[in-house]
């Protein structure tokens, strides 16, 4: 059977990253017979600048409809200063096809990356569950009295009794399938009582579905904090859009840098979205830094998505042997470059898929 797989490479180091991936897929693909039918498409600034165009409509129902995946570079570029193309594509993307877990592993590939002292892979592994499709990324809101001193500019946070319930379930059901007792609910209920309170209604009753669990809540503030001081106590993290944004980043910094930290947009039994968390990286654009393993674990959870496991856990296994070896580039302490970075790691899974 062929899955048909699309690659929107996007702005700035994505453009540089993507192709590796779409690379490394095509490989493994004939190696190992996937049946990985990879197309591209041009989305992005460059698009938008000379037509207008960021996402047609037809193009997300034909994505919708016969695609199983879709590989992400990354979206923004200073010549679009709103972003408006990133919400129209990316978001877009997440909100329209109902992406609503937003799926972010926090691993640290060796000790030697972590920047917390003491701390290591067994302290520093998570898993962060950002709920995807809701919060203040509605975009409802508006600007009053616009030009004048007394402008007041209004973004609503939008949380659904659905939408929160299952995103907790997601993360809750994961942590039961992969053997975790304790999920962490995180919010800012204190604050803000509407929105926190949903959440915090949802969770409590969320507990007499899943006895099995210990399901703890902490204050965003506090978890951002307790993440660095004892990152230890969160295997399992469920929160909304902007704070699971925030958070995933912070999660990234304690665990070698955005280089390294690959996520998934899901909806069980739909298309999936793949994207590294990181963005399109102007300040190093076009000097080979851009580090490519995001998106090569990235790869990964695209693999596991089309439940090839095992080709999935060879990505990770060449990755390691990169790291292993220090074939890495300058953001994670190596010297090479983003091809010769790609070059090695495809080395290593063509020996591993052949074995
Ligand atoms: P960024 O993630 O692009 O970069 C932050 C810092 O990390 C930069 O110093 C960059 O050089 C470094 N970095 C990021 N990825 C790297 C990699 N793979 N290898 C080596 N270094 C890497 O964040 P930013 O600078 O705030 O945003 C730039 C643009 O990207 C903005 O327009 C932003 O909106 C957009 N953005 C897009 C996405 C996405 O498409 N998913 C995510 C985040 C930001
Ligand atoms: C991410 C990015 C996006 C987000 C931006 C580009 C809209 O930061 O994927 O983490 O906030 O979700
Ligand atoms: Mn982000």
């Amino acid at each position: 059977m062929m899955s048909k797989i699309a690659v929107i490479p996007g702005d700035g180091i994505g453009k540089e990253v993507a192709p590796e991936g779409a690379k490394l897929l095509e490989q493994l693909s004939s190696a190992r017979g996937l049946g990985l039918e990879l197309e591209f498409f041009d989305y992005g600034a460059d698009r938008y600048l000379k037509d207008g165009t960021t996402l047609p409509p037809e193009q997300l129902e034909a994505f919708r409809r016969d695609y199983r995946a879709i590989l992400f570079g990354a979206v923004g570029d200073p010549r679009v200063p709103d972003s408006r193309h990133a919400r129209e594509i990316l978001l877009a993307l997440r909100f329209q096809l109902d992406l609503y877990v937003n799926l972010r592993p926090v691993r640290l590939l060796a000790d030697r990356f972590s920047p917390l002292v003491g701390k290591g892979r067994k302290e520093i592994d998570g898993v962060f569950f950002r709920e995807n499709t809701e919060g203040v990324y509605v975009d409802v809101g508006g600007n009053f009295k616009q030009g004048t001193a007394d402008e007041i500019a209004i973004t609503e946070d939008v949380n659904s009794r659905k939408g929160v319930e299952r995103i907790c379930r997601a993360a809750l059901d994961w942590a039961r399938k992969h053997g975790e007792k304790t999920v962490w609910m995180s919010d800012k209920s204190n604050a803000m009582r509407h929105a926190g309170g949903l959440w915090q209604r949802v969770w409590k009753e969320l507990a007499r579905d899943y006895p099995d669990l210990e399901l703890r809540h902490m204050y965003v503030d506090v978890l951002a904090m307790q993440m660095v001081l004892r990152p230890e106590l969160f295997r399992v993290v469920v929160t909304n859009n902007l704070f699971g944004d925030i958070l995933t980043d912070l999660g990234a910094g304690i665990s070698g840098g955005l280089g390294f930290s690959a996520s998934a947009n899901l909806n069980p039994g739909k298309i999936g979205l793949f994207e590294p968390v990181h963005g399109s990286a102007p300040d190093i654009v076009g000097t080979g830094k851009a580090n490519p393993i995001a998106t090569f674990l990235t790869c990964a959870l695209l693999l596991e998505h089309l439940g090839h496991d095992a080709e999935a856990r060879i990505v990770e296994k060449a990755v390691d042997l990169a790291v292993a070896e220090n074939v890495l580039t300058p953001d994670v302490g190596g010297s090479r470059t983003t091809s010769e970075v790609s070059e090695f790691v495809r080395a290593q899974v063509a020996r591993l898929a052949a074995a």
